[in-house]
């Protein structure tokens, strides 16, 4: 029921996209690569389009869409003014992984924009996508195409495991390369608001358009409030298995930490599985544990890239916990550090022997 249309990541096949393109025209939605992760698009002008998009992925509706465009005429259609510093943004960072929020126009469809006066906007970097909204001379909505909660997907195949048979068709263009999301910056107001960190870092936003200010749920609200509620607007890239998040520990060796954790729920019966650098791996015993290696503590990039693929292969094997080694939050280690939060029910950022571990 869902078609499976294969193309070449850098040069696709015109006629596989024109027929994407068709299905978007139509009012049908499409999961199509971008270079952050994948995404499930329908054409943002067209609400009952939109609305396709929730019901297939079960995402709350007052959670808006980012809207992908090829060109920046495109931005005529979507928001009522550019600031200058956002102009100066687009000039530097797209294509790529920014999402820019602009004041909207009042015929968006609301199912877009929540009902918010403001919309996000990205031109993304990736041949694919930019060929499909192209072909389609639509702005696309997406938001990334997994199962609400659900870790975000970087491969076909993991859309095709959420939501084959909920959407007409997905693009194959191989593995996304970013494997974070894209930046979601407020450009509203007089400084530029990072909402959610991502593929551009802020070190790089600053370097272009000065002092750039975060709002991020803190940790606290993000683990404290996720079990109250499931299905709040928090809690995402949900494992099955508890996932513990040990965080880097001045003067202690994290493969230390994790080991400790490790034995003390196997002494307990319980199913371990990691998800640690390269280097974690090297240095620990791994008898009777399932081992997902991010990539090389020293190459982030690496690390954000394989970050939802490992989280999904390591939960698939169905262990009882989790548990992941953190990183430093310096740049793209900003958003490999929030999705990791957002995915675990516990955060260890003191020595093991502070801690008395329940459960
Ligand atoms: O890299 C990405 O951004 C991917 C690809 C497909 O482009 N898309 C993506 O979309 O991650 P989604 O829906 O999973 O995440 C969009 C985020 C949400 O946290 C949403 O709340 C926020 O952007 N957002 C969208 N429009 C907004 C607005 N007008 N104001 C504040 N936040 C907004
Ligand atoms: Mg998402």
């Amino acid at each position: 029921k869902t078609l499976l249309l294969k193309v070449d990541a850098q040069n696709p096949d015109p006629e596989t996209i024109s027929q994407a393109a068709e299905i978007i025209k139509r009012g049908g939605v499409v999961a199509f690569p971008t270079e952050t992760v994948y995404g499930l698009g329908a054409n943002a002008l067209d609400g009952p389009a939109v609305q396709k998009i929730f019901a297939a992925k079960g995402r709350p509706s007052d959670n808006p869409l980012i809207v992908h465009i090829a060109e920046f005429s495109q931005l005529e259609m979507l928001v009522t003014e550019v600031p200058l510093t956002a102009r100066r943004a687009m000039e530097v960072f797209w294509p790529g992984p920014l999402t820019i929020i602009m004041p909207c126009r009042d015929d968006i469809p609301r199912t877009v924009t929540g009902g918010l006066k403001t919309v996000g906007v990205r031109m993304p970097k990736h041949p694919v996508a930019l060929a499909l909204i192209k072909a389609a001379k639509l702005p696309i909505a997406a938001p990334s195409a997994n199962s609400s909660g659900k870790p975000s997907p970087t491969e076909a195949r993991h859309v095709m495991y959420d939501l084959a048979g909920k959407i007409d068709a997905v693009i194959d263009g191989g593995p996304a390369q970013v494997g974070v999301e894209s930046t979601v910056l407020d450009m509203t107001g007089d400084t530029p608001v990072i909402l959610r960190p991502g593929g551009v870092t802020r070190e790089q936003l600053e370097a272009i358009l000065g002092h750039v200010d975060l709002d991020l749920p803190s940790v606290d609200k993000i683990i404290h409030q996720a079990p109250k509620a499931p299905g709040m607007k928090y809690r995402h890239y949900s494992p099955e298995a508890k996932l513990i998040l040990v965080k880097p520990v001045p003067g202690k060796a994290v493969a230390d930490i994790i080991q400790a954790l490790a034995d003390r729920y196997q002494s307990k019966g319980m199913k371990v599985a990691l998800m640690v650098s390269v280097e974690t791996a090297s240095i620990l015993p791994l008898e009777d544990v399932l081992c997902g290696i991010l990539g090389h503590r020293g190459h982030l990039e690496e690390i954000a890239g394989n970050l939802f693929k490992v989280l999904r292969e390591v939960d698939a094997q169905k262990p009882d916990v989790i548990i992941a080694e953190g990183f430093a939050e310096a740049g793209i280690g900003m958003a490999i550090m929030n999705r990791l939060t957002k995915a675990a029910s516990q955060v260890i950022d003191q020595p093991f022997s502070s801690y008395n571990l329940n459960s």
